[in-house]
Formats: structure tokens, sequence, C-alpha cells
């Protein structure tokens, strides 16, 4: 399902940029503010109509400009047959989703074009808040299978009634009851989705490390967000007065979390910058292994800057098991040198390079 045409207008410093990218390696290459992760960052508006950079998508407007687009040929769902796919958002934070000539919703464009970071943020799935670790898991779990989001959304909702019953403080015990019912019911459900994924996560994680990272065995737990020995029902109850006293629900899957360990330390205490480059990667790369056996076609990976924190034969590797994915691969680099000479003959790899927003055509 690679991205056959891509067109970006009005995206940081790209004013106006076409590119016809490979179905598997693409490598944009060029100096410091030259327009590389934006260029990324114009694919990543395409896939999910947000930034990775940034909240606020203003920024990525071009200065004196009222919109910004992309457009792009893609294969969505492997049929074989290209359909266009167009991202705008205006200053007014307007945003407007067309495939196939029809407007699409934000779920049905996640499901159509699943990207994947890999970039100096996803460090923080090692080092950042839990949040950013139920984000890699819910990527997953929404990827594998199509009841996620509905009971994600049912769980959101629920969650946010009883937050608010809570902070009310008076609450009728009836329609306590009623509340508690629902958040377990949908609490159980999404966290049996998210322990199955990441039950067929581990192999997938366990191999790619041992093959990127010899001698570094990783630990992967899952902590649901309360304790599973008590029924939830049970922790509801006996954590209700501090609930009421601290005006929210202190225990459930919106609590989960991702462990990782080295010989049973943390993972971020133990590891190097670049093992923790290497780990974090894999991570990245078992998902997209994952939801290919899963869903018969291939994710999308950004790739900023793949060679920092990595010496040459971690490059290596890394670049083996991205030739191994059969993905299609936006990868960026500022000296093109630094990823020449690492991919197989048979991969199609073509080199792009940005000067000063536009493609150089030397
Ligand atoms: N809204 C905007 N309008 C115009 N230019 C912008 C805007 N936001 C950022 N820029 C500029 O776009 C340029 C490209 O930034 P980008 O982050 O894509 O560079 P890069 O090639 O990834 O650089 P590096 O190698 O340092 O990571 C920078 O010069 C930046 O100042
Ligand atoms: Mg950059």
């Amino acid at each position: 399902m690679p991205i056959t045409q891509l067109n970006v207008q009005a995206i940081r410093n790209l004013s106006e940029l076409s590119l016809t990218p490979s179905s598997s390696i693409n490598i944009i290459y060029g100096a410091n503010g030259s327009g590389k992760s934006s260029l990324l960052e114009a694919i990543h508006l395409l896939g999910l109509c947000r930034s990775f950079r940034t909240n606020k998508l203003n920024h990525l407007i071009q200065s004196g400009g009222e919109r910004c687009t992309v457009f792009a040929q893609l294969d969505a769902m492997g049929s074989g047959i290209s359909q266009p796919l167009g991202v705008e958002r205006d200053l007014a934070g307007e945003s407007r989703i067309r495939f196939a000539g029809k407007n699409i919703d934000l779920t049905t464009l996640a499901e159509l074009l699943p990207i994947q970071v890999i970039n100096s943020e996803t460090f923080m799935i090692l080092e950042g808040s839990p949040g950013v670790r139920r984000q890699f898991l819910d990527w997953g779990a929404f990827h594998s299978n199509p009841e996620f989001i509905r009971l994600w959304r049912g769980f959101r909702r629920v969650l946010k009634q009883r937050n608010s019953l809570l902070k009310y403080g008076k609450i009728d015990q009836r329609l306590r009851a009623v509340w508690d019912s629902e958040f377990i019911k949908y609490a159980e459900q999404l966290n049996t989705l998210r322990e199955v994924y990441i039950e067929a996560l581990k192999p997938e994680f366990d191999l790619i490390l041992a093959d990127l990272l010899e001698g570094v065995s990783i630990e992967l737990g899952f902590s649901p967000g309360w304790d599973k020995k008590r029924g939830l029902d049970q922790v509801l109850e006996e954590n209700f007065e501090r609930d009421l006293r601290q005006g929210y629900t202190g225990a459930g899957p919106q609590r989960a979390d991702l462990r990782l360990k080295v010989d049973g330390h943390i993972a971020s205490e133990r590891l190097s910058r670049g093992q923790k480059k290497v780990v974090v990667s894999a991570l990245k790369l078992a998902q997209g292994v994952l939801f290919y056996k899963l869903n018969s076609r291939s994710c999308i990976y950004l790739i900023d800057d793949l060679p920092s924190e990595l010496d040459r034969q971690h490059s290596r590797l890394f670049c083996n098991y991205l030739e191994k994915t059969a993905s299609q691969c936006f990868i960026t680099c500022v000296d093109k040198e630094s990823l020449t000479g690492l991919w197989s003959e048979s991969t199609e790899t073509c080199f792009f390079n940005i000067q000063e927003g536009a493609l150089s055509t030397q």
C-alpha cells in the first residue's frame, strides 16, 4: 500500500514539492534546516491529520500562508489500484480529508494509511510517561482489532462521566452502581484487547531485538492499570473514598502501562543512548511485522535521522531489518554517505536531496 506520488504545499519551508517515491526505501538527505523533517511531517499529516512535532498545527502552515495541503496517490488497501488521498488544513483549524473523491473521517484515515514514526521523540517510549507507552500499545490494538476503537471511545465516555460525578461529590448510590458497572464492562474488554495484542507483539519484539542488539535481552511486561488479583469491582469499591477525595478514578485501563526491564532493572536506567534507540526501533519494527501478519499489508515508516546515535554496524542491522519488513520507508539523514552502501542490491532505493525546501535535481 505504498504512496506512489506525493505533493506537498505550504508545509513549513516546503512551498511546493513533488516526489515520486520508491515503494521500498526512500532516503531524504540535506543540510540542517533544509526541510527533511518537514517532509516526514507532511506524510504524517497525510496519514493522521496531525503532526509528530507539534500539537498546534498552525505552526505547520508556511509563514504567510492560509492553508497547507498534502496530496498523494496511494494503493490504500493493497488493492493494486492507486487512489487519491488529500489532507488540507487551514489557519482557522478546519481540516478536510478526501479519499477517492469522498470526505472521510479520522478513524477511516488512520485505517487507510498506517504510519510508524521513529525519531528522537520515540525515546519517550522508554523515558516518558505511561501515556506515551499506552499510545504505542493502542496503535497496535487499534490496528489489530476493529472492535478496539468502539471500546476505547466507550471507555473514555464512561470514565469522563464517572470522574465528573466524583468531582461533583454527592453521588447517588444507584447512579454510581450504574456507572461502575459500565466502567467495568468497557475496562475489561479494552484490557483483554491490549493483553492479546501485547502477547502477540512479544515474540516479534524478542526476535527483532535478538538480531539488532546481541547480548541484551529485554523483558516486556504489561500492567493493566489495576491489581488484577482483585476484581475491578472490588478495586473500585475499595478506592472509592480516595477517588472521591481526589475527584477522579485512580485505577483502570486509563493507568495501563508497559514495563521494559533489562536484567530486572528499568531499561531506561540501564541502556546507553544507542541501545535505547535500537530497543525503541525494535518495538516499532515489531509493530510493523505484526501489523503485516494481521492485515496482509504493510505500514509506512517515517524515520527521522536514522544514523543518529547508531554506529555503522547498528545502522546496517537496522537497514537490513527495514528491507525485510518490505514496508515503504521514508528515511532522513544529513549526509548521503551515512546511508549509502547499507542496502542489498535487490532493494529499490531512491535518494532525494533537499535544499532550502526544494528537491535538488542534480
Ligand atoms: N511555519 C513555517 N514556515 C516557514 N518555514 C518554517 C516554518 N516552520 C519551520 N520552518 C523552517 O523550515 C526549515 C526546515 O525545517 P526542518 O525541521 O524540516 O529541517 P531539517 O532538514 O529536518 O533540519 P535538521 O537536519 O536540523 O533536522 C527550517 O529552516 C525552519 O526554520
Ligand atoms: Mg530534522
